[in-house]
């Protein structure tokens, strides 16, 4: 896979912008690190001039004063460093964050749902997140360390070669403890991150179903299922610590042990008088200097390896499929919707067809109708036109020119699409309506809700169009949602308008006045409506029967009533239960009746 080999080089490319910044921290970091040795510099002339006793007051005030000042520019550095390194990091954090969300943006819709909501988060919160010690800590402190060690191992080299390969003794001990925790830890990367997102979206799904749960008394399943996945989890990462404690550890313990070569070496080469005891001493001090930088490369080592893991994830994301578009809007020559021969799979497998072939013509300013029994296809066709999957094959075009060949935000100009069912956002409703056309005023706002019947309800909320919708719209009534989505769609004002059993949750009084508000203000739009509800599409230029993914029938009331049975039965048991509902308001001496 390329985000194997790759995974630094795309690791800096994420980075692009911010590189500047990291490549001064990086400077920063080196200069700070090596500053570091110079104090040890600086008590080695002290302690070689007591050695030949040559020292005087100013001497070591003059070389005290020395390392005083190295040990500031190491402060000073790498306080820069790590401010520096922090701001490109979180500068790349949130770039990040912005191409996946926008990625999914243009994604088709299933490849979106395909992923469940505790994976996504994981990915945008969390792994990405996870990117931040190493772009603020290991690149620009990696760098420095590096360097430190090497620095000290020639400063060794340049006193005696003996001590430079002393103080690397333990080294080829810790490099196989280090293979072999690599080995036995890196098999089990993958189970970690399986468990990791299944614990994720276990949660996840347990908070979203709590009311399911509630409802039907199922706490204790599902909170096994949950319980369960926690467990799972937290067994899953105890063996795999268990499984390299050992060599972990060892690693951690032999690699930075650089005196246990370097201290018998320096005293036998000191006792024979090829070092100076002041060299015997500095040659400490360097192999000293460096525990803290091998140290911190190890763990570095073991973020690198998290990170390599986490780049190749964020990858598949971010090469996620989008849906081809042009960057130069099309010019539509009028507003007729033509589907021709569409057949669509959702999962893209012939066998799983849920359209076979549909042709159907809308044109401008006609009022088409689709019915037909549930899991006909009615949405699908809907979401077809509004581009968030492609045809299998087949073709829908607006004025001619194919959905495929026009931005997608040139199609959401053109398609106002009120769904089955509507999200709210975490906001105020007056901005939950605004979201169909953010330039619109107040009063335009207020204007569109009067129109799809919104007002009441909202002027008896606490703080009226203010009020927060809640998450999601969970404050709302489903009819409520409803009439929020079409008064969305009304300041929209685009020319084709889809709705899709979007007044189905209503009650029947608002309803009317809802269609009628509908039909005034989709005057001259090429309207696409979905219903289940017969009576309310009567007047439909053209009533299009959709059954099993096919179309069995089309043209007005009247035409379907004579030449198809299943509409004639349809339209039957419609009326059937209409009068149903007036003999029962009868009964409660509630009479409201409506004409079917
Ligand atoms: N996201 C999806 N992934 C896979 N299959 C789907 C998806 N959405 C719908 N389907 C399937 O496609 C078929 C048509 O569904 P569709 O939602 O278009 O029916 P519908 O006519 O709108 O039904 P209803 O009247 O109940 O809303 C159904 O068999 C359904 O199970
Ligand atoms: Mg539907």
């Amino acid at each position: 896979m390329k985000s194997e080999k790759n995974w630094f080089r795309l690791m800096l490319g994420y980075a692009e912008n911010s590189r500047s910044k990291l490549i001064g921290a990086v400077i920063l970091s080196i200069i700070s690190i090596t500053s570091g040795i110079y104090p040890f510099y600086c008590m080695y002339r002290i302690i070689d001039a007591f050695v030949q006793d040559t020292v005087t007051k100013g001497y070591v005030v003059g070389w005290c004063i020395a390392a005083l000042v190295a040990f500031a520019v190491k402060v000073l550095c790498f306080g820069l460093s790590t401010g520096l390194s922090h701001w490109a990091a979180y500068e790349v954090l949130a770039g990040l964050r912005k191409r996946v969300a926008d990625r999914f943006m243009h994604a088709p819709l299933g490849t979106v749902q395909d992923h469940s909501i505790g994976e996504i988060k994981n990915i945008i919160v969390d792994k990405i997140e996870n990117m931040e010690p190493p772009l603020a800590h290991m690149v620009p402190e990696g760098a420095g360390h590096l360097v430190l060690p090497v620095v000290s191992i020639i400063s060794l080299l340049i006193i005696d070669w003996r001590l430079a390969l002393a103080s690397i003794a333990t080294f080829p001990i810790a490099l196989v403890c280090m293979g072999l925790t690599f080995k036995i830890s890196g098999e089990n990367f993958d189970i970690y991150n399986r468990s990791n997102a299944h614990m994720n979206s276990t949660i996840v799904e347990y908070i979203e179903g709590i009311e399911v749960i509630k409802a039907f008394g199922r706490a204790g399943v599902s909170y096994e299922k949950y319980a369960g996945a926690i467990t799972q989890y937290k067994k899953f990462v105890i063996k795999w610590l268990r499984s390299t404690w050992v060599t972990m550890k060892l690693a951690f313990a032999l690699f930075p042990s650089t005196m246990v070569g370097i201290l018998p070496v320096a005293l036998v080469l000191c006792n024979g008088g090829t070092i100076t005891s002041a060299e015997a001493a500095l040659a400490v001090m360097l192999s000293i200097s460096m525990v803290g930088s091998l140290a911190k490369l190890e763990v570095f080592s073991e973020s690198m390896r998290q990170l390599k893991n986490n780049v190749g994830e964020l990858q598949t994301y971010l090469e996620m499929e989008e849906l081809p578009e042009p960057a130069e809007r099309a010019s539509v020559s009028s507003y007729d919707v033509k589907l021709e021969g569409v057949r669509f799979s959702y999962t893209g497998d012939e066998k799983d067809e849920v359209l076979h072939g549909v042709d159907l013509t809308l044109p401008q300013g006609s009022f088409t109708a689709v019915v037909g029994p549930s899991g006909g296809g009615k949405s699908t066709v809907a979401k077809l036109i509004a581009r968030f999957w492609d045809v299998t094959s087949g073709s829908i075009t607006i004025g001619g020119v194919n959905v495929r060949d026009m931005p997608l935000s040139q199609l959401a100009d053109l398609v106002s699409f009120v769904a089955q069912d509507n999200f709210l956002f975490r906001t105020s409703i007056l901005e939950n309506i605004r979201l169909g056309d953010p330039k619109a005023s107040d009063e335009e706002v207020i204007a569109a809700a009067r129109a799809a019947q919104c007002e009441e309800f909202i002027r008896k909320l606490p703080n009226g169009y203010d009020t927060p919708a809640g998450e999601a719209g969970k404050r709302l009534s489903g009819g409520e949602k409803q009439r929020i989505a079409i008064a969305r769609m009304i300041l929209k004002n685009a020319p084709i308008v889809i709705l899709d059993e979007a007044t189905a949750f209503t009650d029947p009084e608002n309803e009317d006045k809802i269609q009628q508000s509908i039909a005034a203000l989709t005057k001259g739009k090429t309207l696409l409506v979905i219903a289940h509800r017969l009576s309310t599409i009567r007047s439909a230029d053209n009533i299009v029967l959709l059954k099993k993914g096919g179309i069995v029938a089309e043209g007005t009331q009247e035409e379907l009533l004579e030449k198809s049975p299943l509409y004639r039965s349809m339209w039957q048991a419609h009326i059937g239960s209409k009068s149903w509902s007036v003999s029962s308001a009868e009964k409660e001496g509630n009479i409201n009746v409506q004409n079917a």
